[in-house]
């Protein structure tokens, strides 16, 4: 495995995020909707770096088999257990990849009457978008390459890891 991000880059990029959320939000308390299960880690950090009152709630998707590659499929696994309906949304995810998941959970969202939907995601692979998610707050931006630690696994390996890597592909 390949180094991508430090422990201290992601602070770093955490504490970005979390000021322009805490400023966006000022005065108001939004719903933070953490994607089960690689933002997990992702945001138990962001909510202690903000400096606004917020709930969380999680859902989790399942679209991966065991593989690097998305099936496309989208069901959720897990609801959420808060009322939407007029609240400030905020969506946590660890990455964005070709958008099918979250632009599943968008709709889900949507159709629940929230006053706002924003998306907040650690890593975005905007070059492999396949539909067009609209995202408000990247912490880093990555051309390729799949990518564990800091609560992101893969085949559910590697979540404990505290920094971020790239998983060598087979010679
Ligand atoms: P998408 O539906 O293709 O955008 O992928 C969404 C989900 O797949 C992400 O929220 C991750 O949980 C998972 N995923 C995508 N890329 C990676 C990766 O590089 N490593 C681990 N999980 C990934
Ligand atoms: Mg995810």
């Amino acid at each position: 495995m390949v180094p991508l991000f430090s422990e201290d880059e992601i602070a770093e990029a955490v504490g970005r995020l979390a000021a322009r959320i805490s400023a966006d939000y000022e005065g108001r308390r939004p719903l933070l909707i953490g994607v089960l299960k690689g933002a997990f880690v992702f945001l138990a950090d962001l909510v202690r770096q903000l400096s606004i009152p917020v709930e969380v709630d999680f859902v989790r998707l399942s679209s991966y088999g065991s593989g690097t590659e998305t099936s496309g499929e989208v069901k959720v696994t897990k609801g959420l257990e808060s009322e939407v309906r007029g609240r400030d949304v905020l969506i946590v995810e660890d990455i964005i990849d070709t958008g099918l998941s979250l632009s599943f959970l968008v709709q889900e969202l949507l159709s629940k009457g929230p006053s706002s939907l924003r998306i907040c995601t650690l890593v975005d692979k905007k070059a492999r978008r396949q539909v067009e998610v609209e995202v408000h707050y990247v912490g880093f931006e990555i051309e390729e390459g799949f990518i564990v630690g800091y609560g992101i696994d893969y085949d559910e390996r590697y979540r404990e890891l505290p920094a971020l890597y790239v998983v060598e592909k087979a010679p």
